[in-house]
């Protein structure tokens, strides 16, 4: 295996960058030092931690612009996106910052005058991340964040595509002060460094942001060891939009569901379901919006949807798109590509299929691409049958002004997270997380941090009375 790893522009094929790859011996030490560094990171006091992290935000802001252009270049989505994507990643450590000083025990009423029962709480020990290409910056402090706050020490392996964002950012948090044992990065094949981290008696916790085959992998792997696992896995988001939805914000909320990054988000729209009576009313507004969609570098200003981030991921839309016409869908807008496999580039421009149904692979799968297919539907019960049709259950959205339908649709919905009439619900305050393959645990709010501590119950007896 090549001692490098090639990061390539995914807009234009062109190489940015060459890292280090680690080989065993080194993941391995820097396991070591983990462990060592957590044994020193969980005595720092919680308001130095805190204070530490705030510390990490700041200069991460402060190199905002530099940052948002390197994500940019190696994930290719548009600069305004990349920008938005750095505020993202500082307000998980803006949030935990402050979780850091609010981690409480409590104590319990004893059934005898001479006992005393406390809870208390204290950090797991060293969790291994593996994050994403999709959100180079964000996957990585929304774990990093709440594990230095409760006092973890941090080793992460980014995506080999997206590598130097999360250098960048753990380079800051050394220049924050956070210590060189205390966070720490490996580049690698995911197949070797997961292995290595799950294998690892030094590794309390994995924390895995990606696709649900990957997912159950590191799972099966964690067994052995008994670590403690937060999966964050694929999606099949349905957007249902209710006979009596306001059209227009429908249509604009869809857009920034379903293109951000491309459509390359695990809570992006993958199945739009559109009632009966309203189907063509939404999909003419959608496509003449979809339609003012610029396709570009994401360096160039006014670009809208960038590239693809590799062949695979191109030729998985290609074939949803093909069999998806093949089987009768209607192509609205869109069906078009500029790529080139031999630079290295893969351009989709953004696609809207209608008459879709169950039988078509798009409906099925994950598509990570630019791709909005629309079906109807007839009754709520019906949209809930379609929606639930899947061993996914990340996020699910739907549209509509009469509270009765939106609870119902809230109660009936098997996702972690719902967007009622809302297109973009993450946030840093908020569990974000899914049900069924999806994943398990939460990241971000209040959970997101639960995953990191250890309840210790001690009970003491034989006290004066
Ligand atoms: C993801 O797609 O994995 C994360 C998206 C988000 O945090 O909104």
């Amino acid at each position: 295996m090549s001692k490098t790893i090639k990061v390539k522009n995914p807009a234009t094929g062109e190489l940015i960058q060459e890292v280090t790859r680690h080989t065993v011996e080194e993941i391995n030490r820097a396991l070591e030092n983990g462990q060592k560094g957590f044994e020193k990171w969980a005595k720092v006091n919680a308001h130095e931690r805190s204070r530490l992290l705030k510390a990490w935000s700041q200069k991460i802001q402060e190199n905002k612009e530099e940052i948002a252009k390197v994500m940019t270049m190696e994930n290719g989505k548009p600069l305004q996106e990349s920008i938005g994507e750095v505020n993202y990643a500082t307000s998980y450590i803006d949030w935990y910052a402050e979780e850091a000083v609010r981690i409480y025990g409590r104590t319990i009423p004893a059934s005898s005058e001479t006992k005393r029962i406390t809870v208390s709480r204290q950090p797991i020990g060293q969790v291994a991340a593996i994050t994403p290409w999709n959100f180079p910056a964000a996957m990585m402090t929304r774990k990093a964040a709440p594990a230095l706050a409760a006092g973890c020490s941090f080793i992460v392996k980014a995506a080999e595509e997206t590598p130097l964002t999360t250098m960048t950012l753990v380079e800051l948090a050394y220049e924050a002060g956070i210590p060189k044992d205390a966070i720490q990065y490996v580049n690698g094949r995911g197949s070797v460094v997961g292995q290595l981290f799950t294998d690892s008696p030094f590794v309390r916790k994995i924390t895995f942001t990606g696709s649900t085959p990957i997912g159950k992998a590191l799972i099966k792997g964690s067994a052995d060891t008994v670590k403690h696992v937060t999966m964050e896995l694929g999606g099949h988001a349905p957007l249902i939009i209710a006979e009596d939805a306001d059209l227009d914000y429908a249509v604009g909320q869809t857009i920034i569901s379903k293109y951000r990054n491309a459509g390359q988000t695990c809570v992006c729209v993958n199945r739009i379901l559109v009632h009966e009576n309203v189907v063509d009313a939404f999909a003419e507004k959608f496509t003449a919006a979809v339609n003012k969609l610029k396709v570009g570098n994401g360096l160039e200003a006014g670009t809208d949807v960038g590239p693809i981030i590799n062949e695979k991921g191109y030729d998985k839309i290609v074939a949803q798109v093909n069999d998806a016409i093949e089987k009768g869908a209607e192509v609205l807008t869109g069906n078009k590509y500029e790529a080139d496999k031999e630079q290295g580039y893969f351009f989709v421009y953004p696609t809207v299929l209608k008459n879709v149904d169950a039988s078509m692979d798009i409906m099925q799968e994950e598509t990570f691409g630019p791709i909005a297919p629309i079906t109807s539907f007839k009754t709520l019960e019906e949209a809930v049958e379609i929606a639930n049709n899947t061993p996914y259950g990340l996020a699910a959205y739907f549209f509509t002004n009469d509270y009765r339908t939106g609870t119902y649709l809230h109660d009936h919905l098997d996702f972690g997270i719902i967007g009622w009439n809302d297109g973009a619900p993450s946030a840093a305050h908020a569990p974000f997380g899914g049900m069924k393959e999806s994943g398990l645990g939460r990241e971000g709010g209040t959970e997101g941090i639960e995953p990191y501590l250890e309840t210790k119950y001690l009970s003491v007896g034989n006290l004066l009375n």
